[in-house]
């Protein structure tokens, strides 16, 4: 590239490169067609010199005349054809930054989503890759082709008159420093505009995800301030920026108007003393008229050079967040297809560096099949406990092992292939009651499914529903109600054929005779899988083989039902307020 990029823009400028280095030969193509279509146009001044001068001396002017039209035809024809080989580029090199973007995204760690925001996440694929675009053909090209195309007309202008070119060399520097003065302004508003928008994203993520309790909670005018600010706050800094990029276009116009002035005035004086003729001031009057087009080039490329730096900028930031570790070249092993073991040997964690800690030392072994179940207060650290098994984030201290082997030697891909969790919201995501079952094995069959759907007894629902498993939930699974959820999220595990089940208050939407069903199923299932459940309503897990008791990030107890009763106080009191002393 002609002009070196100023020192901070570096890293930038070489991100920039990856994404368009697989492009390179089409983008080659591109500015050479570019360049050629330039080299017509600079070609016609001197058929124009021969024009006049026949013109002068009586000859014929059909040669000339033919070889401008010409020029001309090739010039569109080629210009044309360069632009949308470049235009076709910019999309593939956007494309490839979305595609490396929402690859990168989707193995994000856990802790990295924790700290953003969805919304501005995806500002960053949708929005600022398209920005890409324009910072692959007008900047690159333009600094490329146009750059070129600027030196070759100097090196013209001075082969037909260097005091006329020094003259418009003096207009050009002079505004050259005036545009180093602009564009860093039009980088910085360009880079909070952006910023404005991924906050109107993550505001828009937050609204219309829980449109329901904002309209419950009488919050719109409050969320539509929050909202209009975030996109005024877009609009003021991108017309900064406009204000800055039309600054320095005219700055660039004027400039091209003052050179040729001043070489109409400085060469007429020339012509006047007879240095050159007239042939030759029109000739280069004519080549300062081209000199505009490669100079608005190479300063479009400056200032959107500047706007897409803002969006390489969000998008590498995005690509810095810590994603999970890439498939090793020599794969760990993975979990055999037995019934899993599980342990916690003294396992310290805490969310991040400045939360306090959650599990202060949680120690407890699950041996293959059978029911465990979790109880303990809110907050005591249950569902993290089921968070850590699936490796969503890594204990601060102590050991995690599964089938005597600890987490981190598993492969990840196959170690949670080998679980079946349902969450405690059992999420249910937007598209077809299928598609939500499948979501975890896409290739289970149809009478896999067909049992689930029994065992789980949504298969009422199923025939129920018009479009049966085709019958869209909506977003977040909205059109069903929350016992349906749980059941498709339980479902959802069980077709992946988990060696290790894990429940997370799997049933507490339930009615009496659906809980007694699942029960059912959930006791047939630890037979042959390891099953662990957190459960509130201690009911429902009386008959587990055995019972952690949690309590502020600690095990209290292990035992049965029975045991426990008797043993442990915090789970008398437990069972005590849930009217299970008696029984057992
Ligand atoms: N992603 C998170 N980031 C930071 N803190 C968290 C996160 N998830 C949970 N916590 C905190 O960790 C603690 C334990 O949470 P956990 O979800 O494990 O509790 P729980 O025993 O499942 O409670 P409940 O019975 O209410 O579901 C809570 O105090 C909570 O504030
Ligand atoms: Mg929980």
């Amino acid at each position: 590239m002609t002009t070196a990029p100023p020192e901070t823009s570096a890293p930038a400028w070489r991100l920039l490169l990856t994404y368009v280095r697989p492009h390179r030969t089409a983008l080659f193509t591109g500015a050479l067609l570019s360049l050629v279509t330039g080299g017509t146009g600079l070609l016609l001044p001197l058929v124009a010199r021969e024009l006049i001068d026949d013109l002068a001396h009586d000859r014929p002017i059909t040669g000339a005349l033919l070889a401008m039209s010409g020029l001309v035809v090739a010039n569109t024809v080629l210009g044309a054809l360069g632009s949308y080989v470049l235009r076709r580029t910019a999309e593939s090199v956007v494309l490839g930054a979305r595609r490396t973007l929402s690859s990168y995204l989707l193995r994000l760690r856990i802790t990295a989503v924790d700290r953003t925001e969805p919304g501005d996440l995806m500002a960053r694929i949708t929005s600022d890759t398209t920005l890409l675009r324009q910072v692959t053909t007008d900047s690159l090209i333009g600094l490329g082709t146009g750059g070129l195309t600027l030196v070759a007309t100097l090196v013209m202008m001075g082969v037909v008159d260097a005091v006329l070119l020094g003259v418009t060399l003096a207009v050009v520097v002079g505004a050259g420093t005036v545009l180093g003065l602009i564009v860093p302004r039009i980088n910085r508003a360009s880079r909070r505009a952006q910023d404005a928008v991924g906050v109107m994203g993550a505001a828009l993520e937050r609204t219309l995800g829980a449109l329901r309790t904002v309209k419950a909670s009488g919050a719109e005018p409050r969320e539509e301030r929050v909202l209009h600010r975030a996109a005024e706050d877009s609009w003021r800094q991108s017309v900064r920026a406009a204000k800055w990029s039309a600054a320095a276009g005219h700055t660039a116009g004027l400039a091209m108007q003052i050179a040729f002035l001043t070489v109409l005035a400085v060469g007429g004086a020339r012509v006047a003393t007879g240095a050159i003729d007239v042939g030759t001031l029109v000739a280069f009057l004519l080549f300062v008229f081209y000199l505009l087009s490669p100079i608005q080039q190479v300063v479009g490329a400056i200032t959107q050079y500047q706007t897409g730096r803002a969006a390489l900028g969000r998008i590498e930031d995005a690509l810095r967040l810590p994603a999970e570790p890439p498939t090793r070249p020599v794969p760990l092993p993975s979990p055999g297809e037995r019934p899993a073991s599980v342990a916690f040997h003294d396992v310290r964690f805490r969310y991040s560096e400045d939360a306090p800690y959650i599990h202060h030392g949680v120690s407890f072994e699950v041996p293959p099949r059978g029911m465990t179940a979790f109880v303990g207060p809110s907050g005591a650290g249950k569902t993290t406990v089921f968070s850590l098994i699936e490796r969503f984030y890594d204990p601060d201290s102590g050991e995690i092992t599964l089938d005597g082997r600890s987490l981190g030697e598993w492969d990840l891909a196959s170690l949670r292939a080998a679980i079946g969790y349902v969450e405690q919201d059992a999420p249910v995501l937007s598209g077809s009651l299928r598609d939500n079952l499948l979501l975890g094995n896409p290739e289970a069959d149809g009478s896999s499914l067909a049992a689930v759907l029994k065992t789980t007894r949504l298969d009422g629902l199923v025939e129920r529903l018009p479009n049966g498993l085709e019958t869209l939930v909506g977003h977040r699974g909205t059109k069903l109600s929350g016992g349906e959820r749980q059941r498709v999220a339980v479902a959802r595990a069980l077709l992946r054929r988990p060696r290790l089940l894990l429940l997370d208050e799997a049933t507490s939407q339930l009615d009496a005779v659906n809980e007694a069903a699942l029960r059912d199923t959930v006791t047939d299932v630890a037979r042959t899988t390891t099953v662990l459940v957190v459960a509130h309503r201690l009911s429902t897990v009386t008959t587990a083989d055995r019972i952690v008791v949690m309590d502020a990030g600690r095990v209290r107890a292990v035992g049965t039902h029975r045991e426990l009763v008797t043993a442990d106080p915090l789970y008398a009191e437990l069972a005590a307020t849930q009217f299970l002393t008696a029984g057992g």
